[in-house]
């Protein structure tokens, strides 16, 4: 079921509502990495270039959802976007949609743009997700309102929907599934854009049809957030291998002794039952890096797999980085979601690093690798070998959903080719 993409139709002097995840790290201020707008381009250049007149949205951070928020407007966005188009880019009202709007968006010549303020200073942008909340599980009738008008304030502007939002499109919220619905409900277009339609097809070839061995590699924090995807990845892979904080909880169900690394006490059960199932694909860390205080303690290599009493982990050690290395080496796909430690201290990057290293000279062999979002993504750029990896996902929790083979209702509802 191929989607119809943006290279499929024409929008010479239509108005284009197009959704991108322009959701980038800003601090003091100033954006920190700008990869999600500049992989955006392909499809904003596309839609110039046709003269469409374009009318970007998108979500930044988690406002209140009470109206406009200076620390959470979508101006630096702008700003950057403009220089990277060499060209303004207008920015909509504190008020998000409405006659202001209206106005600017009827002002548009073909081969401008305009970037709508954060969607989520209106409530009605997130509202879907106060159902689940809801005694009977629907929107009371007030809550569906304010979500339909809104859709309908935005879907009114455009005749063309363009979905280019890969990292939102495990919500359902109003600009990534609403209007598109909205838009093809008046007989418009709503089409994939280019980075969706290659996020999907990287992530899509990785886990349907791998080449052998297939090897997953997960960390991070917290083993309960990635119960969904070891199960379902223990279907498809050889080897995963499981770093991070996340691996201590594993560890513990093996009866290892974890000293004071952080576990999830009430995931060690469930963790035993998922380990006896797994035969040998999961390989766990042997030794670690660990230190007696989180904050303030000093590196100390522990190198037998059981931790002290007074010691908690924060990194693999020296052999689990040589064991995890040689059966990457022989990987022909890859796929790598979240860091092997407290990577963003210097003391505790060296697993990661390491992973990152092997995952790239695999790659220089000819294997396929995938890096989903978030903090694995970060990793690979901040250590520069973001352009020796198949393809880096822009999508942290939507690399994850996809992965875990959930629908995505924002691209399932996109028109068929
Ligand atoms: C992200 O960065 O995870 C996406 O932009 C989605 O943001 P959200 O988790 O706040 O919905
Ligand atoms: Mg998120």
């Amino acid at each position: 079921m191929a989607k119809k993409s943006i290279a499929d139709i024409n929008v010479s002097g239509k108005t284009v509502l197009m959704r991108v995840d322009f959701n980038v790290p800003i601090k003091d201020g100033r954006i920190t990495n700008d990869r999600r707008i500049v992989q955006a381009l392909p499809s904003i250049k596309r839609v110039l270039g046709q003269g469409g007149k374009l009318v970007l949205m998108t979500h930044m951070g988690r406002p209140a959802e009470k109206g406009f928020e200076a620390e959470f407007s979508a101006k630096p966005v702008a700003e950057r976007l403009s220089q990277l188009l060499n060209k303004p880019v207008k920015l909509g009202p504190p008020g998000v949609v409405g006659a202001e709007l209206d106005s600017m968006v009827a002002a548009l010549k073909a081969g401008e743009v305009l970037l709508m303020e954060n969607v989520r200073f209106n409530p009605g942008e997130t509202m879907p997700d106060k159902a689940k909340k809801n005694p009977d599980k629907k929107l009371t009738p007030e809550q569906q309102k304010t979500h339909d008008d809104f859709v309908a304030a935005i879907a009114k502007l455009g005749d063309v929907y363009v979905n280019d939002a890969f990292g939102t499109c495990h919500r359902k919220h109003a600009s990534i599934y609403g209007v598109a619905k909205a838009v093809q409900a008046k007989g418009g277009p709503a089409v994939a854009g280019y980075l969706v339609e290659k996020e999907i097809r990287y992530l899509h070839e990785a886990v349907s049809a791998p080449k052998r061995p297939f090897v997953a590699i997960l960390g991070g924090a917290k083993v309960s957030d990635k119960i969904k995807l070891i199960s379902k990845l223990l279907e498809k892979v050889d080897r995963i291998l499981i770093g991070g904080a996340m691996a201590y909880t594993l560890l513990a169900a093996k009866g290892v002794k974890i000293g004071k690394s952080r576990v999830e006490a009430d995931q060690v059960e469930e963790m035993k039952k998922l380990l006896a199932g797994a035969g040998d694909k999961i390989v766990l860390p042997v030794d670690h890096i660990a230190t007696d205080n989180f904050e303030s303690g000093k590196p100390v290599v522990v190198s037998d797999v059981n931790i002290a009493d007074n010691l908690l982990g924060m990194d693999i050690g020296p052999a689990s980085v040589k064991l995890f290395s040689g059966v990457i080496a022989a990987a022909k796909t890859v796929v790598w979601n979240g860091p092997m430690g407290v990577f963003e201290r210097p003391d505790y990057a060296t697993g990661t690093r390491s992973v990152a290293e092997a995952v790239a000279a695999a790659t220089l062999k000819g294997a396929v690798s995938v890096i989903g979002g978030g903090d694995s993504a970060a990793a690979v750029e901040e250590m520069g070998l973001d352009e020796k990896m198949t393809h880096i996902s822009t999508g942290g929790g939507a690399s994850l959903e996809y992965l875990e083979g959930k629908t995505m209702p924002p691209i399932e509802t996109l028109d068929e080719k």
